[in-house]
This record gives structure tokens, C-alpha cells and sequence, in this order.
């Protein structure tokens, strides 16, 4: 790789400004950063916005494409028991919310263990995570507007008393949210990975933590 360099560069000097521009200037090589992992945009993509109050809510919009997917939204929902599957479907069988562990004899943990498990007969799987609960219903977002969700998850009196900061913990760090991308098989993981996930929170609360409109 290192013999192939002077040759780029003198490539590079002949075709002259043109390829500079393409290349935006410089010869520096380092590679650019990475805007986009498994569709979802890096904290990176949105570093040119440079309005504080801008770059946090287009941060935000981005977040939200996890928040509002299937595997996070299927366990926030706002009335209700969990729903299941793409299409957001009720739960079958039918489970009841008590404190998040569902009814006595029913408890979620009654068929949701540690981690996933294949169905024996058919493909697909139950999920599974240590514990395996129902989001309380005052952190039920499903079906909520990008602005709504916002506002929701930064209000302390819904949020379960979390600072912005403990947000930036949860969403990098949560075993449940960590499930999303480790959904076990027959479910698509949610955009993304928990890290860039972590990273756009983190991004968002450095700009300000403030909604879009
Ligand atoms: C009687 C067994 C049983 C009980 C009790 C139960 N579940 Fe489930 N749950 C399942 C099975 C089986 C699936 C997988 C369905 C499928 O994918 O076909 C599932 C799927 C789910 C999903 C769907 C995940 C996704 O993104 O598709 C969620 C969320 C969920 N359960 C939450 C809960 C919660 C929360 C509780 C307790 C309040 C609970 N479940 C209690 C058996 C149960
Ligand atoms: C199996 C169910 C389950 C799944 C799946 C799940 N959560 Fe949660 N979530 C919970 C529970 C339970 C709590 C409450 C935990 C607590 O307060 O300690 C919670 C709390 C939260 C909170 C705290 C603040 C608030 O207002 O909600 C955030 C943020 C959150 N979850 C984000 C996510 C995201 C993002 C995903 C998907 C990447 C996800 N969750 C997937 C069950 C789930």
C-alpha cells in the first residue's frame, strides 16, 4: 500500500485542482468518518449543523428512528399490555401489565428467560433478556410524534427520574435495549447498533438535549 502512495500523488497533481475539489482539498489520508451504520446516521453526519438547537433536534429525529421501531416500541407501549412482531400486534397470548411483570401465573419471565430461544417446531424465537419486563405505562411512547417522544423521555416525572445524562447511560448501556439488535431469529433488529445509538445520545445532550418542533 505504501509503494502505491507517491504514484496516487503524482496522479493526483497532474489531473490537479479538479481532483483536489472531489476529494475536498488536502492530501490528507485519513479516512473520513463513518456517517452511517446499518441505516442509521452517526453523530458525524450531523456535525456541519452548527446551530446548537438545530443539530439537537435533527440529533433527535435520528434517535427516534429507534426509539419508535418495533423492537423498542413493542415494550412502550401507552395503554395496554406489549404488542408483538413488525405490525405492533397485541401480545398472544393476551398479557396483562401489573408492575411490569405481568399477573401472578402469567409473569413475563413465566416463558421469557435470560436470553432468546429458538422455537423447537417452526422458525422464530421468545425472546429473552435478564429481566424481561414491561416498560412502565408512564414510559409507554409507542405510536407518540418525534417532538411528543422528546419531550416525553427529558420529563422526570415520566422518565423515571432520569437526568439527560442517565438517558445517555440507558440508551448506551440498557440490557433491553440492548436486546434490539440481539432480537433472536424471525425479528429484524432495530437500525443501527446500541454504540451509535449511545453516540447519538450523547451528541444530543451535548448540544443542548432541546426537541425538535
Ligand atoms: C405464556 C407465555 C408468555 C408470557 C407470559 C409473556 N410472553 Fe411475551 N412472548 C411470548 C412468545 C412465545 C413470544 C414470541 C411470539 C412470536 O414472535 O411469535 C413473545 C413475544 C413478546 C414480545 C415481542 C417482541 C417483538 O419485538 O416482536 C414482547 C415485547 C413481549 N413478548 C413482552 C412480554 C412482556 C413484557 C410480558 C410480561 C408482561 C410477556 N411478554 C409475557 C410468550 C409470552
Ligand atoms: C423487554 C422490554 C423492553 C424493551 C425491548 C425495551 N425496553 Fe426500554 N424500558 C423497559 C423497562 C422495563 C424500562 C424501565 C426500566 C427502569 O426504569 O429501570 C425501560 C426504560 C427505558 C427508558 C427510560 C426512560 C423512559 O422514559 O422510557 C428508555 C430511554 C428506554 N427504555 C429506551 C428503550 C429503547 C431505545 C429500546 C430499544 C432499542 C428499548 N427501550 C427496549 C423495557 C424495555
Amino acid at each position: 500500500m505504501r509503494l502505491e502512495l507517491p504514484s496516487l500523488r503524482v496522479a493526483g497533481a497532474l489531473v490537479g485542482g479538479a481532483l483536489l475539489a472531489a476529494c475536498g482539498g488536502g492530501e490528507d489520508a485519513s479516512t473520513p468518518a463513518i456517517e452511517e451504520i446499518n441505516g442509521l446516521k452517526t453523530p458525524a453526519a450531523f456535525s456541519q449543523i452548527a446551530d446548537d438547537g438545530e443539530r439537537a433536534a435533527a440529533l433527535f429525529a435520528e434517535m427516534s428512528k429507534v426509539m419508535l421501531h418495533p423492537r423498542c416500541a413493542n415494550c412502550h407501549p401507552r395503554e395496554g399490555g406489549p404488542t408483538q412482531g413488525d405490525a405492533m400486534a397485541p401480545h398472544n397470548p393476551p398479557v396483562v401489565r401489573a408492575a411490569g411483570m405481568g399477573a401472578a401465573g402469567m409473569e413475563c419471565s413465566t416463558c421469557h428467560g435470560g436470553a432468546n430461544v429458538e422455537f423447537a417446531s417452526m422458525t422464530g424465537s421468545i425472546p429473552g433478556a435478564q429481566p424481561w419486563l414491561l416498560a412502565p405505562q408512564s414510559m409507554g411512547w409507542a405510536g407518540a410524534s418525534v417532538a411528543e417522544l422528546c419531550t416525553q423521555i427529558k420529563d422526570t416525572d415520566r422518565n423515571g427520574g432520569r437526568s439527560l445524562d442517565d438517558l445517555v447511560k440507558h440508551n448506551g448501556r440498557d440490557h433491553l435495549v440492548n436486546w434490539a439488535w440481539h432480537p433472536g431469529e424471525g425479528r429484524e433488529g432495530a437500525p443501527g447498533d446500541q454504540e451509535t445509538f449511545g453516540a447519538l445520545t450523547a451528541a444530543w445532550v451535548e448540544a443542548g438535549g432541546h426537541c425538535p418542533a
